[in-house]
């Protein structure tokens, strides 16, 4: 029974996610826009791995030329007097000839692949080539650095380096911040986020009534070492049914507001 609900309630979290992540996969974000800078592992190498890498890719069987844009130097290599990457000057790259060719023989992908490239694909591609076609290793040998802060039009909204970031996708998709929620739905939401249960009735009384400026990271931080103190494994065993409601209700909330 406890082993039924824990799979349900996986299978609940699984399908909360889903949508957010295909969205995100079909509308990559704005990137290149505003002066802010293609990125080769971000915005490019996905691109090439979905629409170029079955004829162009490190499988040798099915690559019908040489070219290949899995390997920076070969994806830059001398084709014969033409290069399908000049850094800096896509109009005289191939590549960019070749995504564009009004000619249907000529375009890549070829039409008979079912494959197409959308025009704000298109653009990145042109973008990254006219910012130098930069390569990156893949990410995880790649050591993090700390981003700059976006520059942002409302200055006021941030409270932190990370709201910087989250405004600043905001303005440029043209939306602004929700106003925010009452203190009864913010420790709601914090406690599913952070321990996969619902706040006691006690636990909200206090938040409310707490006036302190730091009410809100007094609870994350009670939260965090409950967190620390149950163990994951343990949590799920734990929460048993609560957790399975909690987590429904929680899907249906995050569903009904990405309507
Ligand atoms: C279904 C297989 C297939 C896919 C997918 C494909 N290509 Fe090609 N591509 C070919 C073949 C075959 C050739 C060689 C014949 C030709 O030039 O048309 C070629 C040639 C090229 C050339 C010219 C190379 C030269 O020597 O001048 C470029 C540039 C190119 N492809 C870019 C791309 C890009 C960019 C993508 C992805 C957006 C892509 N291709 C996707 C099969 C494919």
């Amino acid at each position: 029974m406890r082993i039924a609900t824990f799979a349900f309630a996986v299978l609940l979290i699984s399908a909360a996610r889903l949508p957010g992540q295909t969205s995100s996969a079909r509308n990559p974000p704005d990137v290149g826009a505003r002066g802010q800078a293609v990125q080769f592992n971000r915005d490019i190498r996905p691109l090439l791995s979905d629409k170029c890498y079955t004829c162009h890719g490190p499988d040798k069987a099915r690559r019908l030329t040489k070219l290949r844009f899995d390997i920076e130097a070969d994806a830059k290599q001398d084709l014969g007097g033409r290069f399908a990457i000049i850094p800096g000057d896509p109009a005289n790259s191939e590549m960019i000839r070749r995504i564009t060719a009004a000619n249907p023989a000529r375009l890549m992908p070829p039409v008979a692949s079912g494959r197409t490239l959308t025009s704000r694909e298109i653009e990145l591609i042109q973008r990254w080539i006219e910012q130098g076609a930069k390569w990156q290793n893949h990410w995880s040998f790649i050591a993090p650095e700390r981003a700059a802060l976006p520059v942002i039009k409302n200055r006021t909204w941030p409270r932190n380096e990370i709201d910087f970031f989250v405004l600043d996708r905001l303005e440029r998709e043209g939306y602004g911040p929700a106003v925010e929620a009452e203190r009864t739905t913010l420790i709601r939401r914090v406690s599913l986020d952070l321990t996969g249960l619902p706040p006691t009735p006690a636990e909200v009384d206090a938040f409310v009534s707490d006036r302190s400026p730091k009410a809100y990271e007094k609870v994350v931080d009670r939260l965090l070492a409950f967190r620390e103190k149950i163990g994951p494994f343990d949590r799920l065993l734990y929460c048993g049914h609560d957790w399975a409601d909690a987590a429904a209700m929680r899907w249906a909330s995050s569903a009904a507001r990405t309507r």
